[in-house]
């Protein structure tokens, strides 16, 4: 091979190695990127401590419910009630919101912390929209056939999902199907959490028409009602397209709404508006 032919083949190499030396420069940020491990914006001791952090609205929430007793309305002297849904978030859960939005109505969502964990940009649009987040356990189970550690479990996950998915604490615990005993209501006061049940089953679960949960909502809301719907655990069209006429229905009557924590601090429960034993059974 001539002298100039390898020159030139020598100039192409070292072009070529330049040329991929320039290429890799611009293109480091995107391959270390991928390449990094995922860290956790929060860590674990972060949200163990942001979910026993108390601010003052929540200290004045948690105050009020008294020992060993869930909170099933407020206490009836305004014209509030509040809309709440279980077992979310799920894929009902935007249509739940749209309606609400369009409405301008604030809820509060109970929420399943396997499905938090599996939607957890459903749950922060739910934040973001406004409207209260509370634990409603890990797995569903009844509460009252679990080991003290299996309670604990399956609040302190959920709470700490919330925390690590919104970086905003829960205050508020519902039990599955509504199932408590002192034990129950035990942990959740120890997880600094106040238990609300409800005063109003719309039974939406067994898929009665719209119309049937929009007149079992609206003939049994009284002031402070806690109503109960679901946004999630199957499919929720019928609840969806009741929440509309639930709203104007009751807005017709002069009610207006609020969530669980704001109905219950501006109008406290009394004795008669709380109770230490379960609902009927739920889902
Ligand atoms: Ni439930």
């Amino acid at each position: 091979m001539p002298p100039a032919a390898l020159a030139i083949i020598a100039v192409v190499v070292v072009i070529g190695i330049i040329a991929l030396i320039a290429r890799g420069g611009d293109e480091p940020v995107a391959s270390v990127a991928a390449a990094e491990p995922v860290i956790p914006a929060i860590s674990e001791e972060d949200i163990a401590a942001a979910a026993e952090q108390l601010g003052p609205r929540d200290q004045e929430l948690v105050s009020i419910g008294e020992t060993g007793v869930s909170i099933n309305r407020a206490g009836g002297g305004r014209k509030y009630v509040a809309l709440t849904f279980d077992d979310g978030p799920g894929p009902d859960t935007p249509a739940v919101l749209a309606e609400l939005k369009k409405l301008d109505v604030p809820a509060t969502f109970f929420v399943i912390g396997r499905n938090v964990k599996e939607n957890p940009q459903v749950l922060n649009q739910v934040v973001a929209a406004g409207h209260e987040v509370g634990v409603h356990t890990w797995n569903h189970p009844d509460l009252t056939t679990l080991t003290p550690k299996e309670q604990e479990s399956e609040i302190a996950s959920t709470a700490g999902e919330i925390v690590a998915v919104t970086g905003m604490a829960s205050r508020l615990f519902r039990a599955p199907y509504g199932s408590v005993n002192p034990a129950v209501l035990k942990r959740a006061e120890d997880a600094k959490l106040l238990s609300v049940l409800w005063d109003v089953d719309t039974v939406d679960w067994t898929r009665p028409s719209t119309e049937q949960i929009v007149q079992t909502a609206v003939a049994n809301a009284g002031p402070g009602s806690i109503i109960l719907m679901h946004d999630g655990g199957g499919n929720r069209a019928s609840t969806v397209a009741a929440i509309p006429k639930i709203v104007s229905q009751l807005r017709a009557k002069g009610y207006e709404f609020a969530t669980v924590g704001d109905l219950v601090i501006s109008d406290p429960p009394g004795s008669d508006d709380m109770s230490s034993d379960s609902r009927s059974t739920q889902q």
